[in-house]
């Protein structure tokens, strides 16, 4: 399949089929695929939740504003980010590049300072927001990788944050729900895997400058 139809062939999946289980290894690779997304700086402020138990996706339903996408799916991807990005986690980073490219502190230094002094200038929205940026570029990433590997998948931002963060026990964590993403396999009565795509022309949306 080339990119384009690959492209062409994933839609947000409204309905999956229920009885249908996606490989481990194709788990595995959204679980890659989520942790190669490039971020700012490097910082990876965000964590992945992969649920795959039908009470639990039961649960959700009524906090998704009743998309069954989240009970049909094989399973659930939660993308959360980090809610303290505070100078510890900063520093934890730069311990993580020293370890793994042998990196002397004295060429990280000037650069981690700069970090350190520019996010200590970012207010808890701010910094929220660039946390949540992150979430949608792992989000695109994923949805990618789902078109070429031929795993359905549906992007939701319909969903109650705090509700999620109650059912799945994370009050008391580090880290809030910002996107969901259900995988699976489309069911083949979901009528929407048939619809034609909806875009705008593309010379309304690409200005060539020569
Ligand atoms: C960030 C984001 C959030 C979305 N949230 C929802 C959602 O909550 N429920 C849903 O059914 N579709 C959701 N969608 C799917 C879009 O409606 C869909 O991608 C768009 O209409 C284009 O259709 P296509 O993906 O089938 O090509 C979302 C898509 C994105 C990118």
């Amino acid at each position: 399949m080339g990119t384009i139809n690959a492209l062409n062939w994933r839609y947000a999946t409204k309905s999956f089929d229920p009885e249908l289980i996606l490989e481990d290894e194709k788990i595995d690779l959204l679980k890659q695929a989520f942790n190669l997304t490039p971020t700012s700086y490097g910082l990876q402020p965000l964590k992945l939740l992969v649920i795959s138990n039908k009470s639990l996706q039961d649960k959700l339903l009524a906090s998704s504003f009743n998309q069954k996408q989240v009970t049909t799916a094989s399973h659930v991807f939660v993308l959360c980010i980090e809610k303290k990005i505070d100078t510890s986690f900063i520093k934890n980073h730069f311990e993580l590049v020293k370890e793994i490219r042998e990196t002397p502190d004295t060429v990280l230094e000037p650069f981690r300072n700069f970090l350190i002094k520019d996010f200590s200038k970012k207010n808890d929205e701010e910094l929220k927001q660039w946390a949540k940026n992150q979430a949608y570029l792992a989000l695109g990433n994923m949805l990618t990788v789902c078109a070429i590997e031929k795993i359905d998948a549906c992007p939701m931002e319909g969903f109650l944050p705090n509700k999620y963060s109650e059912i799945l026990n994370l009050d008391d964590s580090q880290i809030e729900p910002v996107l969901v993403l259900p995988v699976g396999i489309r069911h083949k009565n979901d009528m929407f895997s048939s619809m034609k795509k909806v875009r705008r022309p593309i010379e309304d949306v690409v200005i060539d400058l020569v």
